[in-house]
């Protein structure tokens, strides 16, 4: 029998994410549905992306989806449309990825940076009235790894302030927060569909959904250069459209969402149930009423960077998702921000860890990398 380290198991790699086994499963459905958009010869603004929209909007639980080119743009036309404009200030949370924030600064406008509970790592309600001026104009709430932010509060603070709210909804599609699913909890919400994301196109692709007629109205008028109608423009737009390809390729994928949102969860239950044992690790949780969608399984520990190096050399995948909060980055010095400013945010950020985590991952793979996590912890 071989021992060369690809026939052994045990040296087998274990990637953070795998996506070439989920084309392996799919690849036939996908290509299929491919050909059709070459067959139409029809890429932009037709009949794939109007379905994607009608489809992704009945899963969240909304009456309108605008597809987008991307998240980063959903996030910058949803704020446009909710009347974001230059100067203007914008809540959001400090431990996110920089989109969040420099969607804000798009625009002209100033994000102002909140921070998080240390046990969900999402946006702090509390935070809202410490951050809050006579200037903020709009919040942002992030379902951060596929966690819902603790909404209700956070409404309800909106609603006393007639501010409006957009969830960035980029790694939480499929999630819920007390029966309703993430995406219909604000004004709009925002989806990226950037590849390495659980409902993933292969490129770029995004989408803003909304129960109101009139964002949806606006954004679509926005993505496309702000035609009101063919070739007459009320006002400066882009073109920001998600092309025909990318839809017929999620809409297949939309089909599988639901097995492989199962399947994460299962994946995240075990790894937490093997983790029970292992002292100075903090698995991710899910509160009561909460359905977590595992875009990523992240762990907490102390030694983060330590373990990442034991583990690497293990070949076992992981990755700092984010290591600087927003407040930190270069991008943001001349908003004049120390260490210390957002304590929860700069430990998230010295501590998280995100494990192997895709639908496909297998069971002893999973064992594999918590054995490997106690051996770290006990050597
Ligand atoms: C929390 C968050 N917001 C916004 C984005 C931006 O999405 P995109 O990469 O599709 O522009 C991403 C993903 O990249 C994200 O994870």
């Amino acid at each position: 029998m071989s021992t060369s380290p690809q026939a052994n198991p045990l040296s087998e790699p274990v990637p953070q994410l795998d996506l070439t086994a989920q084309y392996a499963a799919i690849g036939a459905e996908i290509r299929t549905a491919v050909e059709r958009v070459l067959a139409s010869q029809q890429f932009v603004l037709g009949r794939e992306g109007a379905a994607l929209e009608a489809e992704i909007a009945n899963l969240c639980g909304v009456a309108h989806g605008v597809g987008v080119a991307s998240g980063t743009d959903a996030l910058i036309l949803a704020l446009r449309a909710c009347g974001v404009r230059a100067c203007d200030e914008v809540l959001v949370p400090t431990f996110t990825f920089v989109a969040t924030g420099s969607a804000v600064s798009a625009l002209g406008a100033k994000p102002v940076f909140a921070d998080i509970r240390p046990e969900t790592y999402n946006l702090d309600p509390a935070e809202l009235e410490r951050r809050v001026t006579l200037r903020t104009r709009a919040i942002v709430v992030v379902h951060l790894y596929g966690l819902a932010a603790d909404m209700e509060p956070i409404l309800a603070f909106a609603k006393a302030r007639q501010l409006p709210v957009i969830e960035d909804n980029a790694q939480a599609i499929g999630a819920s927060y007390k029966g309703r699913r993430t995406g219909s909890l604000g004004d709009a919400a925002c989806i990226s569909f950037y590849p390495t994301k659980n409902l993933g196109a292969y490129g770029d692709a995004g989408m803003v959904v909304t129960n109101s007629p009139q964002l949806a109205e606006r954004i679509r008028t926005l993505r496309n250069h702000g035609q009101a109608a063919k070739y007459l423009s009320s006002e400066p737009g882009w073109n920001s459209r998600l092309d025909e390809i990318q839809a017929a390729i999620l809409r297949v994928k939309l089909r599988h969402l639901s097995n492989w949102q199962r399947a994460r969860q299962s994946h995240a239950a075990e790894y937490s149930r093997l983790l029970t044992q292992t002292p100075g690790v903090m698995s991710p949780i899910a509160p009561e009423g909460y359905e977590h969608v595992y875009h990523q399984y992240t762990i907490r520990i102390e030694r983060r960077d330590a373990l990442q190096k034991f583990l690497g050399e293990r070949k076992i995948g992981s990755t700092v998702y984010y290591p600087y909060p927003l407040h930190l980055q270069p991008l943001y010095a001349s908003l004049g921000h120390n260490a210390g400013d957002f304590p929860h945010s700069e430990r998230a950020a010295q501590e998280v860890l995100s494990l192997p985590m895709y639908p496909e991952l297998r069971r002893e793979q999973i064992a594999r990398v918590v054995e490997y996590i106690n051996d770290f912890i006990t050597h």
